[in-house]
């Protein structure tokens, strides 16, 4: 007991011993035989002998479905694939919102960006680049019976891939998955 204190102010020092004003050097560490100090690691794009493929930088396992994202397996080319994976889209895709007034402000904002131009103010099919002629294909009135009866998932795949006919392009690149649902939000409440 009688010492411990000295022992104490002997180890004082010693700390200190472990800084150096040179920022580039760590000093001196007491541990350095031991792994946690100095682990191996790979860096992102390094070989890798661990893994089979001998990268370090790896994919994610199959099926993985990032957060936010709602998966979209319906990418067929031809005219007959696209027809089917639009009624299958329209029986499996469930919007994931509710509809508000919160909804329907969003959808509007952003119906008005990426469709009125065709689509027209009120959603008739009226729109600039129609009346105008500089766009040759009469798009479709999406107030009207024939899309109000489709189901949000039918129209979101419209949004995603483009009409079935490829008269209308796919929006999918441009309009994020959430603000689709927003947009067929919106056109439901145009049309009521
Ligand atoms: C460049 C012009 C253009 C833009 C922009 C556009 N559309 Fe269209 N849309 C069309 C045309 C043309 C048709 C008719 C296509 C056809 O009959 O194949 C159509 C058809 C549709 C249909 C009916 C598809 C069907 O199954 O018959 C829906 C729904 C639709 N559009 C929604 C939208 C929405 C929502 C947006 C905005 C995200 C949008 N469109 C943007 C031109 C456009």
């Amino acid at each position: 007991m009688k010492y411990s204190r000295l022992l104490f102010l002997f180890l004082i020092p010693l700390m200190f011993m472990g800084c150096k004003k040179d920022k580039n050097h760590p000093g001196y560490n007491y541990m350095g035989k031991h792994d946690m100090y100095y682990s191996k690691y790979y860096k992102a794009y390094s070989p890798n002998p661990v893994f089979k493929d001998g990268m370090t930088n790896q994919l994610p396992v199959e099926g993985t479905v990032a957060r936010g994202k709602i998966p979209f397996p319906y990418k067929g080319a031809t005219i007959g694939d696209r027809a089917m994976n639009q009624s299958l889209a329209g029986m499996e895709l469930l919007n994931p919102l509710t509809a508000s007034d919160e909804v329907n402000k969003v959808g509007k904002k952003q119906y008005d960006i990426f469709c009125k131009t065709c689509h027209g103010t009120e959603a008739k099919g009226d729109g600039y680049l129609y009346t105008s002629k500089l766009f040759p294909a009469k798009p479709t009135s999406l107030v009207e019976s024939y899309v109000q009866n489709k189901p949000d998932g039918e129209i979101y795949y419209v949004i995603t891939m483009g009409s079935i006919s490829g008269l209308m392009g796919p929006h999918g690149s441009q309009v994020t998955p959430e603000n689709r649902w927003k947009i067929i939000h919106y056109l439901r409440h145009l049309a009521n």
